[in-house]
C-alpha cells in the first residue's frame, strides 16, 4: 500500500505562487501536498492584493457618490459611510476566493495539509498541525513562503496604533489622523483608501520621490494628483520613533530641516517586505541565502540543497503575486522535465491608486542609465473621448521604444483602468512588437485603449488627436 505521507512534491505555502505551483504539478501527474498554516491564498488573497482592491473600489465609489455623481445629473442626498458593511463585503470576497482555491485543490487532487512546515532532512518536511506533528516525504520540496512587513527601528508593530498593512485593512473606525511611513504601493493604496473614507493622511517618505522604481515623470504626476485628493506628503523624511500616550501616537519625524513631532491616531508602516523564512529550518538545512537574506536559487529555481526549490517573494525579484505564480508554474514544469520559463523583462507592475499607475519594461531613467537610445511618445487622457465620458481625464500614456529598431522597451500608463490596459503593452512586448505595430493596430472607438495607439503614433511624432 502506498505511504499516505509520501508525495512527489510538497509545496510549502499556499499563496499565489504555492497554490498555482501545486495545481500545475498535479496537472502534470505529480502527487502533491500543499502545506499552509493559515487560510489558502496567502498574503495576497487574505491580507493583501484582494482585500485592498475591494476597499479601494468601495472607497472610490463612496468618494464618487459624494463628489462626482452630481456632475452626471444624479442627486443622492446625504451620503454616509457604513464602514462595517464595507469591511463585511471585503471579507465576503476573500472567503469566496478562499473557497475557490479549496475547490481547485479538490478538483486537482492536491492534498491540503494544515499546519506549519519545517524542513526535516532530505526529502522530508515536518508539519506541526493542531493535533500534533507528522512528517511528509517527497522527491521535491518547493518553498513558497512569501514575505512579511519590515519593521522600523523605534516603531515596532503593536497591532493597534503602529501597524502593518494587515491591520490597516481592518481598522474598526476611520482614524482621524493617519500617518503612513513609506510612499510605496502599500502606503499609497491604503493611504488613498483612508483618505477617501475621511482620514487626514500624511505620507512620510525617505526619498525625494514616491514609488521608487516607477518612471519618475509618471510618479511625479501621480503625486500631484494624490495631493489634490487631500493626501499630504513629507518627503526626504525618516520616522525616527513612535510613542503612544493617551491613545495617540506621537511620531518623531527626522529630516534635513530638523526633528519634529506629529500626533496621529494610527501609523501604518509600509517600508517594504522581507523574505519569510523564519522557523522553516532553512539555515539548519544548509540552504544558501543571498546577500539580502533571500533564498538563493539557480535559473531553474533550485536551491543549494538538492531536491529543494524556491519561488516568489522568498527569492530575488519584484515581490508581486503574478511573478510568484509564473515562477511556481515554471519551477514545477522544470521538475517534470518541461521547459518552464518566466520572461522577467515583461512583468507588469500596477499601483491601484486613483488614477492607477501601471508599468512594464524600462523607465525613461533606466534607459538613460543603461545608455539605451530611445524615442518616447506620450498621450494625455484628456484628449480621449471615452475618458471624458468616464470622467477620467487625468493621466497619460508614455511609450518608450528603441531609437533604431523601434522595438517597444517600456510602457507606462497613469490613468483609469491602467491595470487592465497594461496587458496590451505586456503582450506587445512579449511578442517583440514595435511602437509602429501598436500604432497600426485597430483599436475600438471610443475606448481608453486608443490612448495607447496614440502614444505609439506619438513615438513617430504623428499623433492624430494631439
Ligand atoms: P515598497 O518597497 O514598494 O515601498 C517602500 C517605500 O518606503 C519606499 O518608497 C522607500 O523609499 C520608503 N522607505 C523605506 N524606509 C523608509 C523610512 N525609514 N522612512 C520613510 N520611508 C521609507 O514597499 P511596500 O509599499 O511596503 O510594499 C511591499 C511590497 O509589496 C513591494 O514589493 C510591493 O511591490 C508589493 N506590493 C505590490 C502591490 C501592487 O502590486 N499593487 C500592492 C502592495 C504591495
Amino acid at each position: 500500500m502506498a505511504d499516505a505521507n509520501a508525495y512527489d512534491l510538497i509545496v510549502i505555502g499556499a499563496g499565489p505562487g504555492g497554490y498555482a505551483a501545486a495545481i500545475r504539478a498535479a496537472q502534470l501527474g505529480m502527487r502533491v501536498a500543499c502545506v499552509e498554516k493559515e487560510a489558502l491564498g496567502g498574503t495576497c488573497l487574505n491580507v493583501g492584493c484582494i482585500p485592498s482592491k475591494a476597499l479601494l473600489e468601495s472607497s472610490e465609489l463612496f468618494e464618487q457618490a459624494k463628489r462626482s455623481f452630481e456632475r452626471h445629473g444624479i442627486r443622492l442626498g446625504e451620503v454616509t459611510l457604513d464602514l462595517a458593511g464595507m469591511m463585511a463585503r471585503k471579507d465576503r470576497i476573500v472567503q469566496t476566493m478562499n473557497r475557490g482555491i479549496g475547490g481547485l485543490f479538490r478538483k486537482n487532487r492536491v492534498a491540503h495539509v494544515r499546519g506549519t512546515a519545517r524542513l526535516a532532512g532530505a526529502g522530508a518536511v515536518e508539519v506541526q498541525g493542531s493535533d500534533g506533528a507528522e512528517v511528509l516525504h517527497a522527491a521535491h520540496v518547493l518553498i513558497a513562503t512569501g514575505s512579511a512587513p519590515i519593521p522600523l527601528p523605534g516603531l515596532s508593530f503593536d497591532g493597534t496604533y503602529v501597524v502593518g498593512s494587515t491591520e490597516a485593512l481592518s481598522f474598526p473606525e476611520t482614524p482621524e489622523r493617519l500617518a503612513v511611513i513609506g510612499a510605496g504601493a502599500i502606503g499609497l493604496e491604503l493611504g488613498s483608501v483612508w483618505n477617501r473614507l475621511g482620514s487626514r493622511v500624511l505620507v512620510v517618505e525617505l526619498l525625494d520621490r514616491i514609488l521608487p522604481g516607477m518612471d519618475l515623470e509618471m510618479a511625479s504626476e501621480l503625486k500631484g494628483l494624490l495631493e489634490r485628493q487631500g493626501l499630504t506628503f513629507q518627503m526626504e523624511t525618516r520616522a525616527g520613533g513612535a510613542e503612544v500616550r493617551d491613545r495617540k501616537v506621537h511620531l518623531t519625524l527626522v529630516s534635513g530641516a530638523g526633528t519634529r513631532e506629529e500626533v496621529c491616531d494610527r501609523v501604518l508602516v509600509a517600508v517594504g517586505r522581507r523574505p519569510h523564512t523564519e522557523g522553516l529550518g532553512v539555515k539548519e538545512a544548509g540552504i544558501a541565502l543571498d546577500e539580502r537574506g533571500r533564498i538563493a536559487v539557480d535559473a531553474h529555481y533550485r536551491t543549494s540543497l538538492p531536491g529543494v526549490w524556491a519561488i516568489g517573494d522568498v527569492i530575488a525579484g519584484p515581490m508581486l503575486a503574478h511573478k510568484a505564480e509564473e515562477e511556481g508554474v515554471a519551477a514545477v514544469e522544470r521538475m517534470a522535465g518541461r521547459a518552464g520559463h518566466v520572461d522577467y523583462g515583461v512583468i507588469p507592475n500596477v499601483v491601484y491608486t486613483h488614477p492607477e499607475l501601471a508599468s512594464v519594461g524600462v523607465t525613461e531613467e533606466e534607459a538613460q542609465e543603461r545608455g539605451m537610445r530611445v524615442r518616447v511618445g506620450r498621450f494625455p487622457f484628456r484628449a480621449n473621448g471615452r475618458a471624458h465620458c468616464l470622467d477620467a481625464t487625468e493621466g497619460l500614456v508614455k511609450m518608450i521604444s528603441d531609437e533604431k529598431t523601434d522595438r517597444l522597451l517600456g510602457m507606462h500608463i497613469l490613468g483609469a483602468r491602467a491595470s487592465e490596459m497594461i496587458a496590451e503593452g505586456v503582450t506587445a512586448m512579449a511578442f517583440s512588437a514595435s511602437a509602429e505595430d501598436l500604432a497600426r493596430t485597430v483599436h475600438a472607438h471610443p475606448t481608453l485603449a486608443e490612448t495607447i495607439k496614440e502614444a505609439a503614433l506619438a513615438v513617430e511624432g504623428r499623433g492624430i488627436h494631439i
